[in-house]
């Protein structure tokens, strides 16, 4: 079982928020507690802006082993269904976490590697999981190490919003494919759950709540606070908004082509209150989560990649102060 080195890929501009390399900072071998060799990462374990390192503690109290209210009860089912597993199949989980994801395609019998690049998370999945799922610590946009693959299928569960840039890691998952092999992303919804730019109201007039959307085109990196009514809290992720259009582009120009897509909703209920119905109308009609399947086609022309190149605009910051994850 390897730890892979972290890529040379970070955020390309300056980030005033960004956690530097400590002085001094060195790479160097060191043992994993299963006493295999791994590379210690670079830099710092949050050092890669996308890294939810420093709050591995937070996120597993929060998912702990079968995953978050959401993942059991809306993400798992959905990634099951779409992805129709056949026992057997190679899967790669990329940006797994602590694994829960991992463990239910375990169950289904398939062949299941994990790559995350937290290394306390990766910790985490390997304590909780059977020993025949391998795990690594490593930058999903820099796989060339991994010893594994070609797979059937590849995940990423909420993931692809965390990492900037991300075609780099479309490029390693089509690489990483057999070829007709299945590519399936869940995100937020980037059309109506935009964190910090889209919310409810009330309409008075027609007793109806509504959904608001403040910005949508344009990218966008936005702080969240994962703590915040702990003051002062330092756990701080980053969130990247891109339009759907920008990442059917990117996967496109990578080899990885759309061929199936839902917006899946909220499994909650209000069962009273004044306002009830019309809250669960909102949540019937409003996804939470949008998931995208993908096949491996042979490599893209040049004229694709270009298109994809061209779909990554530049990114504002939301310079806001940082609030909880609610959008
Ligand atoms: C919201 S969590 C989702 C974890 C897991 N897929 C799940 O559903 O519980 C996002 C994960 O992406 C990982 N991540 C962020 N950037 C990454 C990168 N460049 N390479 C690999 N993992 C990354 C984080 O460490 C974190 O575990």
């Amino acid at each position: 079982m390897t730890d892979l080195p972290q890529s040379r890929h970070g955020n390309s501009q300056a980030r005033p928020h960004a956690q530097r390399r400590p002085a001094g900072a060195a790479r160097g071998d060191v043992r994993t507690r299963r006493g295999s060799r791994r590379f210690a990462p670079p830099e710092r374990a949050d050092a890669v802006e996308g890294s939810w390192d420093h709050v591995a503690e937070w996120y597993d109290s929060m998912v702990g082993e079968k995953g978050s209210d959401f993942h059991q009860s809306v993400i798992i089912p959905g990634v099951v269904k779409l992805l129709a597993l056949k026992p057997g199949e190679a899967v790669l989980d990329i940006a797994c976490g602590q694994g829960a994801v991992s463990n239910t395609l375990y169950r289904l019998g398939a062949d299941v590697t994990g790559v995350d690049i937290s290394p306390q998370l990766i910790e985490i999945a390997r304590r909780r999981s059977p020993s025949e799922i391998t795990y690594h610590v490593g930058d999903a946009r820099d796989l060339k190490k991994l010893d594994a693959g070609p797979f059937d299928a590849i995940v990423s569960v909420m993931s692809a919003q965390n990492i900037d840039p991300v075609e780099p890691m479309f490029a390693e998952c089509a690489r990483l494919l057999k070829p007709g092999g299945r590519f399936f992303m869940v995100i937020s919804h980037p059309a109506f759950r935009i964190p910090r730019q889209s919310g409810w109201l009330w309409d008075e007039q027609r007793s109806l709540q509504v959904r608001t959307v403040d910005r949508y085109l344009s990218p966008l990196r936005i702080p969240i606070d994962m703590r915040p009514f702990k003051r002062p809290s330092e756990k701080q992720t980053w969130t990247y908004h891109r339009p759907v259009e920008a990442y059917v582009t990117m996967m496109g120009a990578a080899g990885l082509w759309t061929n199936a897509m839902e917006g899946w909703t909220s499994h909650k209920r209000s069962d009273s209150g004044p306002r009830a119905d019309a809250e669960n109308h909102s949540r019937d009609e409003f996804p939470l989560f949008l998931a995208v399947r993908a096949v491996k086609v042979s490599a893209a022309e040049p004229r694709e990649r270009r298109v994809g190149r061209e779909a990554r605009k530049p990114v504002a910051q939301d310079r806001r102060p940082p609030s909880g994850p609610r959008s």
